[in-house]
């Protein structure tokens, strides 16, 4: 019988394997991915082989099979490093309790550990063990250390398990993770073509030559929504005020200051592109006049004359020839109605909204999206994580103005 959905080419995973009895199960998915013409790197730890032998995950996928640090380092240079590039996605099947543990505290003490912490793809793990084990509290925690980390976690189910008792903590079937493999694989390629316009960051709007009015944003979030873009095979163009995150390697890297700079950015870039997703926190004011030098300290009251700031996001939202718009909304209270309103002010068909006071500056957030069909709860994850769902929501939307019919 064969088990998946659609075929995928060229496509690499590097699977790990460590030591529990589901490790059989492993060996049926890495025949069908092999097969459905994935190229499939397998790492094993020193108690998978336990389980199963190296030379059958050899056998059928036809790749050497690597088991030691030590050794896998003198016959291939770093390769606890470059065993991991070009892969799209590590899985990691089962992923013991031990395993777990290694990664959510940061450990590299053999050859997959340290692939997994020296990573640069995503990391998806298929957890397998008794119930008890899986109910325990330090592995709760380490499963909430690894979902902020955005790391994927995909199962267990429920039913009996090899120790005869009954309950969470089944690995999911071969074809359970086929599947799950193939939709994130083929993600990497869903935005293919498609021109991405990102705003990011604060603007920072000057008062005199020393002195200016700016927010809180890192930036964090902007970021993340572009790397994302990145990964679904998208041309990113990212337009940044003032942070000090070092930017993902997109397409086109705008740095810009002011509100008015960044329009005058965006209105450069905006023809090119199929999307566009407003980020940055905009200054909603600005000094009417800048000082072109140090205003002096007196004991006087100072006033300053602020003027709005355009509406960058409105100013694209409303073009005749608009691209499709998210907008982003932080809020310190009322979120969804605030939100809801906004997306209306500014006719969009996707408003992102998140509590100012939880997301500024966090490496994580929930997101509330509101679009046509309502309201969809992104629960609190790493911005990264969130980033990519939301990348694979406004994918399905766009697709579905344009009527393609595509599923990812
Ligand atoms: O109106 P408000 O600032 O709350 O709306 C937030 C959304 O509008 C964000 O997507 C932000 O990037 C965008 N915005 C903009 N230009 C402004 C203010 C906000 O593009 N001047």
């Amino acid at each position: 019988m064969r088990i998946g959905v659609s075929v995928v080419s060229k496509k690499r995973v590097l699977l790990g394997v460590t030591g529990g009895v589901a490790a059989y199960k492993v060996v049926e998915l890495a025949r069908v991915l092999t097969q459905d013409g994935v190229d499939v790197q397998t790492v094993m730890t020193k108690a998978a082989c336990r389980f199963i032998g190296p030379v059958t995950f050899q056998s059928l996928t036809g790749n050497p099979v690597y088991t030691d640090l030590w050794e896998t380092n003198a016959a291939c240079d770093m390769a606890h490093i470059n065993l991991s590039r070009g892969a799209n996605m590590i899985l990691v099947a089962p992923a013991s309790a031990n395993f777990i543990a290694k990664l959510a505290n940061g450990l590299a003490d053999d050859l997959l550990s340290t692939l997994c912490i020296a990573r640069d793809c995503s990391l998806m793990i298929a957890p397998a063990m008794n119930r008890q084990m899986w109910q325990n509290p330090a592995m709760q925690r380490n499963l909430l250390l690894l979902r902020q980390d955005g790391v994927k976690i995909i199962g267990p189910a429920s039913g009996e398990q090899a120790c005869g008792e009954i309950g969470m903590g089944r690995m999911l079937e071969a074809s359970e993770l086929v599947e799950a493999v193939q939709i994130f694989i083929q993600a990497d390629t869903l935005l293919r073509g498609k021109n991405i316009l990102v705003t990011a960051g604060p603007t920072y709007e000057a008062i005199d030559a020393v002195r200016g009015i700016t927010n809180n944003s890192s930036g964090k979030m902007g970021y993340a929504v572009a790397k994302a873009a990145l990964e679904m095979g998208a041309k990113v163009t990212l337009i940044s005020g003032p942070t000090c995150l070092l930017s993902p390697a997109v397409d086109k890297f705008i740095s810009v200051v002011s509100a008015e700079e960044m329009l005058r950015a965006v209105q450069a870039e905006v023809s090119q592109a199929d999307i566009f997703i407003s980020v940055a926190a905009v200054a909603d004011y600005r000094a009417a006049s800048i000082s072109q030098q140090k205003l002096k300290k007196s004991t006087n009251k100072l006033s300053v004359e602020l003027i709005p700031n355009p509406d960058i996001l409105m100013a694209v939202s409303t073009l005749p020839n608009a691209p499709f718009c998210i907008g982003f909304a932080a809020e310190t209270e009322d979120l969804e109605k605030n939100a809801a309103a906004k997306r209306n002010r500014k006719k969009l068909p996707l408003l992102v909204a998140n509590l100012a006071q939880d997301a500024i500056g966090s490496d994580e957030n929930e997101l509330i999206l509101l679009d046509d069909d309502g309201k969809h709860v992104l629960p609190k994850a790493a911005k990264i994580e969130q980033a990519r769902r939301l990348m694979k929501h406004i994918y399905l939307l766009y697709n579905k103005k344009f009527k393609k019919n595509e599923k990812y």
